[in-house]
């Protein structure tokens, strides 16, 4: 087993500033545009960790919880809150600030799993994260839980239909 590394090693931040051709009819930003950005951040984040590629298996829970305007400020943070032996799990947080008055939303949430791979794609082990911080330990711990529920969600008949 690859020896255990701290959480925080592999924490990302990014800052981005929504134009109108990320935006709707409503001008507030595509869901489909947040989505884009934590994949990216999750693939960057992942592969720090991993020191290697990765590729993501699958988008656990995207939660949105405020409308993002026009020139208003993204920021996004992710870090390695579980491993398996060869998938990560990824929490990212959006947060939306507007500058005119300064106030900052919690704006999306989400769990992704990534999988570390070789450069034939078969996946590859990765290090096992601790955490340092009181948020990271809750994070940490929870892991168990979530890493069950997608066992439990994996192990379900699915593929119903042809389209
Ligand atoms: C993800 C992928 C590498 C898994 O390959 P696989 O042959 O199923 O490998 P395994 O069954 O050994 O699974 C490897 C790990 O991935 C995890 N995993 C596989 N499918 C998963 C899914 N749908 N959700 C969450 N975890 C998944 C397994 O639990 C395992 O984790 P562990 O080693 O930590 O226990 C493969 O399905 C793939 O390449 N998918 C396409 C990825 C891609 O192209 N993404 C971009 C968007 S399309």
């Amino acid at each position: 087993m690859l020896e255990a590394v701290p959480m925080g090693s592999s924490r990302t931040i990014q800052t981005r500033l929504v134009l109108p051709p990320d935006t709707n009819h409503m001008s507030t930003i595509f869901g489909g545009k947040v989505l884009a950005y934590i994949d990216e951040i999750a693939a960057i984040t992942s592969m720090k960790h991993a020191k290697m590629q990765t590729v993501t298996a699958s988008f656990d829970s995207v939660d949105f919880y405020s409308p993002v305007r026009s020139g208003e400020v993204l920021e996004l943070e992710a870090i390695v809150s579980s491993t398996g032996r060869t998938s990560m799990e990824l929490y990212i947080v959006v947060h939306s600030t507007n500058i005119d008055t300064g106030v900052k939303k919690l704006t999306t949430e989400s769990f992704v799993t990534m999988v570390a791979v070789d450069t034939n794609g078969a996946p590859q082990e990765v290090a096992p994260v601790f955490p340092e911080t009181e948020q990271e330990k809750k994070l940490f711990e929870s892991g168990s839980i979530r890493r069950k529920i997608r066992k439990e969600k994996r192990e379900m008949p699915s593929k119903f239909f042809t389209l």
